[in-house]
């Protein structure tokens, strides 16, 4: 899909304020929540992108959304995913079902690192008026990296201990390593997120009585990641993580040297990873997928995940005919399913629908890759989708139906950085 003819300057400058809206209405003082009630904390990736959307008109209110993210960081490097500095009674689980945190209450796992990727992106914005923020992130981001590599990298790819820890929280790359989690003590709760939204658009029951029993666990460990590792039911190679994190290696060693940093430590992490990534490579399928690391098998999940691989700087020709062929299959690409895959559902969250912000990563790998029609192709979809059916969480790839939340901090951002007319402009 191509913006349609009448999208004139007039209707971009109304959309791009529309978008600076959305930021400024989810800012809460110093972060920005994802969505009003559905999500009001700060989660991780979120504010990466947040960030990267105010640096397109508040470089000083950028940096202060990733500085908050990172008062928020473990003595052991952990960024959490989610940060909570006000207690709200409409999300669950909240602080006191995970019993974490250290300077502010906190999740126990993580999330996505986009982080290294936007603080570059937005220091070469103005690398002057940045030096002197992005010098004491960067040490936050090298110890965030290294945290990773002691704790999630053991097989050489990098792994998630919890679905909610990949972004993706339904993905059909769960499946499997979910089946064998025996959820029978994990008690009465009330789930928040169903009475915002359709419950047909969300998890299930069963997944998310795994998502709480993988709480539990973690919990009982005390988040010692010694013990999460050893006895973990759920430990799971992950392509999202995997190639967001090469990718972010790979932003953090040009920070560091542009700052006059000795950056051995990070070739050494890029190398590994780069030699890592090749154990998710499905040949059946013919995509990098997820590998359940108790059982060693591969999910069979071709998913949006697997189009980060140009972003990761990973090059796969197989992938981009894969790539080619779904795109066809829709009106709006990417589906983070396989739209001829047995599992795809076009309005169930990660097992269908298209979500901007995975969109923007995927562009930017193909921009970078030289891919430049399948690039235009994913960045035109992208801005029709916004242009047509709002700045939603997340949407149908075969009608653009908008579900989840309605006026979402990533897919105003990406907007303003990305696909926004005026943001092609600049770049
Ligand atoms: C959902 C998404 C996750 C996101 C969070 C807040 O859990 O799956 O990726 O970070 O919502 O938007």
């Amino acid at each position: 899909m191509t913006l349609a003819a009448n999208h004139d300057a007039a209707t971009t400058a109304e959309l791009d304020a529309r978008a600076k809206a959305i930021l400024r209405g989810n800012d809460r003082g110093g972060y920005t929540v994802p969505t009003e009630g559905l999500y009001p904390y700060q989660w991780n990736w979120d504010s990466a992108f947040a960030a990267w959307g105010f640096a397109a008109f508040d470089l000083d209110r950028a940096w202060v959304e990733l500085e908050t993210l990172f008062s928020g960081q473990w003595a052991n490097g952990m960024v959490p995913h989610i940060l909570f500095h006000r207690e709200d009674a409409g999300y669950f689980p909240g602080p006191d079902v995970w019993g974490a945190g250290e300077t502010i209450p906190s999740s126990g796992i993580s999330q996505p690192p986009v982080a290294a990727t936007m603080a570059r992106a937005i220091f070469e914005r103005d690398p002057q008026a940045g030096a002197p923020r992005m010098a004491p992130l960067y040490d936050k981001l090298l110890a965030w990296h290294r945290w990773f590599y002691q704790h999630r990298c053991e097989s050489g790819a990098c792994c998630i201990t919890h679905p909610w820890e990949s972004g993706r929280d339904n993905a059909p790359d769960w499946d499997g390593a979910l089946k064998g989690i025996d959820t029978s003590n994990v008690g009465p709760y009330t789930r928040r997120d169903t009475s915002h939204v359709n419950p047909d658009m969300r998890p299930t029951k069963r997944d998310y009585d795994c998502y709480i029993t993988l709480v539990q666990f973690g919990r009982a460990c005390d988040w010692d990641e010694a013990e999460i590792l050893a006895n973990s039911p759920f430990r799971v190679a992950d392509p999202t993580m995997t190639f967001i994190l090469l990718r972010a290696h790979r932003d953090l060693k040009w920070l560091g040297t542009t700052l006059g940093h000795d950056t051995t430590e990070i070739d050494g992490w890029i190398a590994e990873l780069e030699a890592g990534v090749e154990s998710l490579w499905n040949d059946d399928v013919g995509v990098y997928d997820a590998r359940d690391l108790r059982s060693g098998e591969l999910a069979g999940s071709p998913s949006n995940a697997s189009f980060l691989c140009w972003y990761a700087g990973v090059s796969s020709p197989k992938t981009e005919a894969r790539l080619a062929r779904i795109l066809s299959k829709v009106t709006y690409g990417v589906p983070s399913y396989d739209p001829e895959g047995p599992l795809f559902d076009h309005m169930r969250y990660w097992r269908g629908p298209v979500w901007g912000m995975m969109n923007t990563m995927i562009g930017m790998g193909l921009a970078d890759a030289g891919l430049t029609d399948l690039a235009t192709q994913v960045r035109d979809d992208t801005a029709a989708l916004i242009a047509d059916h709002g700045f939603a969480e997340y949407f149908s790839p075969l009608d653009g139906t908008p579900a989840g939340g309605g006026t979402f901090t990533w897919t105003a951002a990406v907007w303003l950085g990305w696909a926004s007319p005026s943001a092609q402009k600049g770049a």
